[in-house]
């Protein structure tokens, strides 16, 4: 009906026969958007059965094969960046220049995936069985990495586009299908991309992509037999899909609480531009944003000091106006912020700005003086307030960090390496960086979270490799 955007399985863009669908508010107006397709249960039975079968044909394509159309897709989605950013502004609230970078970046990690893909999956490993004891030269094994089957990807709000192609790029070069269901607000940026793959001109089936609501069909995607592999970026949820998912390897990014301990021979201004970049960058809206700041108390004064001249620089409002601080995804968000604000002012936390929200718009709020009986301590706002919490040593820092429940990235700021090091060890997360703020990129980098932030290891080549298995055949000598 022109109005609400098809989903797309068998090579082609279709109407749910649910009759309904999804409505995508726009945050910063916070009225319908977009509608997507309420696909239903029937609907992820049939994309699952033809994925299982576009995947047989699609492991026996030449490996140069699948790079060439790979990248042709990364190509034709670079040359889509305007539409798919127009998108990205509207259904998410990304500031209009990051929603490009973001489709660019997107585009990039498709080719990048080709190569690595090419050089990877074409070399295998050959074995003699004489170095084992007991055995004669009589066995010769050779390996070769071959795809899993079906991949399940399920990218967050916060990345639409390229938390779904640093899923499906790895999975397709490795000879994989992929269903893709996408997050509600960031649905039509997807689709848009699943767009791209289509005009590149994959097999029938090989992608599919559907839209719905998540009591209908969440459970029913991922405790589907069809789906030999999960892949999800997000939040809560994934724990639940940890526990309900079959025998099958999960690839999970959750959450994230990232401290930045500053110590005090640290370059203070680099320090503040970076827990503006990294703390308020996307509205705080990132696994990886900085969430809490853990400083000496000897140069805690000065660094507030820094830190706060430079928030009071940072534009708020439409991301049609590429602001700074933008609307964050719904109200529910919102609401959820200002409780750990509220929570954080009854306790006695200093307000280094005064607390202003508007709709979905919430200013930038630097909070000093956090003590550990504030839930923004430890829980993760993923909106633009950043605690700050004043510590009298080391350690101190690195507990508070090991206590978290999370382990995803940190960073610590120092001009003496070795101290860097020793606390990089000492901190239970997947990345320390050292005199820069967290962050997941280049793409290629492995990126992992310990404790609740997630299962396994991303980054281009550690994704190809998750979603392979090793084949071996043995050729046995008289
Ligand atoms: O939100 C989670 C993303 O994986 C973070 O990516 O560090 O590039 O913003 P980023």
């Amino acid at each position: 009906d022109g109005e609400v955007y098809k989903y797309y399985s068998e090579g082609e863009w279709k109407k749910s026969s649910s009759g309904k669908s999804v409505a995508i508010i726009n945050p910063t107006t916070r009225k319908t958007q977009y509608r997507v397709q309420a696909c239903n249960q029937e609907e992820v039975n049939k994309v699952m059965e033809i994925a299982k079968s576009a995947q047989k044909l699609w492991a026996k394509t030449p490996l140069w094969k699948r790079a060439e159309l790979l990248h042709k897709a990364a190509a034709i989605l670079k040359e889509h960046k305007a539409p798919i950013a127009e998108c990205l502004v509207k259904e998410i609230a990304k500031p209009a220049k990051d929603a490009v970078t973001e489709v660019v970046r997107s585009g990039d990690l498709v080719s990048y995936c080709a190569e690595e893909g090419v050089r990877i999956l074409g070399e295998g490993k050959f074995l003699v069985s004489d170095s084992f004891p007991g055995n004669e030269r009589t066995k010769y094994c050779l390996t070769s990495k071959i795809p899993l089957g079906v991949i399940l990807a399920i990218p967050p709000f916060n990345y639409p586009v390229n938390l779904a192609v640093s899923k499906i790029a790895p999975a397709l070069i490795a000879g994989n299908s992929i269903v893709l269901k996408p997050p509600t607000q960031g649905a039509v940026s997807a689709l848009h991309m699943v767009h791209c793959f289509h005009l590149a001109g994959f097999p029938k089936g090989l992608i599919s992509c559907v839209t719905g609501k998540g009591s209908e069909i969440g459970d029913f995607l991922t405790m589907h037999p069809g789906v030999d592999c999960i892949s999800f970026t997000g939040g809560d949820t994934g724990i639940a899909i940890s526990k309900k998912a079959g025998m099958i390897p999960l690839q999970m990014e959750l959450g994230g609480k990232d401290a930045c301990i500053v110590l005090e021979d640290a370059d203070l201004d680099l320090v503040a531009a970076n827990i503006i970049k990294g703390g308020f960058s996307y509205s705080g809206q990132r696994c990886t944003a900085v969430k809490v700041v853990l400083v000496m108390e000897s140069v805690a004064d000065s660094l507030v000091e820094k830190v706060k001249a430079r928030v009071a620089k940072l534009t708020v409002g439409a991301p049609e106006d590429d602001s700074d601080i933008t609307p964050v995804v719904t109200e529910s968000s919102a609401n959820f912020i200002e409780g750990l604000v509220m929570d954080a002012k009854e306790k006695g936390a200093t307000f280094c700005q005064e607390y202003k929200r508007e709709g979905n718009l919430i200013w930038p709020l630097l909070l000093d003086n956090v003590r550990p009986d504030m839930r923004i301590a430890w829980e993760e706002p993923f909106g633009p307030v950043l605690p700050v919490i004043r510590i009298n040593s080391i350690e101190e820092g690195i507990h508070h960090c090991n206590a978290s429940n999370f382990g995803l990235q940190g960073c610590v700021f120092t001009k003496d390496i070795n101290k860097a090091i020793l606390i990089s060890d000492a901190m239970e997360t997947g990345t320390v960086q050292i005199n820069s703020a967290p962050a997941r990129g280049p793409d290629h980098f492995p990126f992992q979270g310990i404790k609740d932030s997630g299962i396994g290891s991303q980054g281009v080549t550690n994704s190809i490799n998750m979603m392979t298995k090793v084949k071996t055949t043995v050729i046995n000598l008289p």
